[in-house]
């Protein structure tokens, strides 16, 4: 398949992760939301911990000093861990309330960082081009995925860098979903997918996977906090996502894997 098949293919996976209009109309709150406090203490912990394949990539392809893009940066979690070596920061997300929290670690961190609130691709032309370029779990929020990965590329002197987990952030909910609703979730798009598509753009596209270095929730009570966002339930039902998760036998939940994918790019 050439790349425009496959970023067809992308977007009709995507597509089909879709709520349905009865269950969404009736969602006691967005669930497809991201909670920047949940991102800003990942971040920290990355921050203290700095390790994996994903910074790994960034370090060795960072001249000392160099400068970094962070696309769909959140708080910063895939790039404030190398604050010592950015010399110059330019971190992207469309929520002002993630740049925000970027912005506040970035400053006690000591790095020059500036935010610019949008979406990518959209914001391109505001966005200088930078020696490393990041782009950590959003892809699956990214229905046009070849415009947002040409865009990345081209704004790279050295190297794009994204990491994203295996299966779709949302999958290991689907017996939840089944169990509330009566729906079957679907499996596609895969983050094969995604290095299939930017091999077809022409990318020399390498790939690392391991185990996601934490856990998705310490507490049930967060598991089923969260579950009643994402599957659409009220949240006065928590103590019965909980029970459910246990007799589904979802706790404790096994970690994700998370898969590095990095191309150097061509001046
Ligand atoms: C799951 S969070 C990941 C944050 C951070 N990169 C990390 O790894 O911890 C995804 C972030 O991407 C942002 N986002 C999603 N789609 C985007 C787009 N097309 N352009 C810019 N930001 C986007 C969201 O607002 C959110 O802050």
């Amino acid at each position: 398949m050439d790349a425009g098949a496959l970023n067809e293919r992308w977007r009709r996976n995507l597509e089909s992760w879709a709520i349905p209009d009865e269950i969404l109309a009736a969602a006691p709150a967005d669930p497809w939301a991201h909670v920047p406090a949940r991102f800003a203490g990942r971040t920290d912990r990355a921050v203290a911990e700095p390790e994996g394949p994903t910074l790994a990539r960034v370090a060795e392809a960072l001249p000392e000093g160099g400068a970094v893009l962070d696309v769909g940066s959140g708080p910063g979690g895939a790039s404030l861990p190398l604050h010592d070596r950015i010399g110059d920061l330019v971190a992207v997300d469309s929520s002002a309330a993630m740049l925000k929290e970027l912005m506040i670690r970035a400053e006690g961190l000591g790095v020059a960082a500036t935010a610019v609130e949008g979406a990518w691709p959209d914001v391109e032309g505001e966005v200088p081009r930078a020696d490393v370029v990041i782009a950590a779990h959003v892809v699956y929020n990214v229905p046009d995925l070849a415009p947002f990965f040409v865009a990345l590329n081209a704004h790279a002197r050295c190297r794009v860098v994204l990491e994203l987990p295996n299966r779709h952030p949302m999958s290991w909910m689907s017996p939840l979903w089944e169990h509330f609703h009566g729906i079957r979730r679907p499996v596609r798009p895969i983050a094969e997918d995604a290095v299939a598509l930017a091999a077809a753009l022409g990318y020399d596209v390498r790939v690392e996977e391991r185990e996601a270095p934490i856990e998705r929730f310490t507490h049930i009570e967060d598991l089923a906090e969260s579950v009643c966002r994402r599957v659409c339930l009220d949240p006065a039902r928590s103590e019965e996502v909980a029970s459910t998760a246990m007799e589904l036998g979802m706790w404790p939940v096994p970690r994700d894997r998370w898969v590095t994918l990095w191309w150097d790019t061509r001046e």
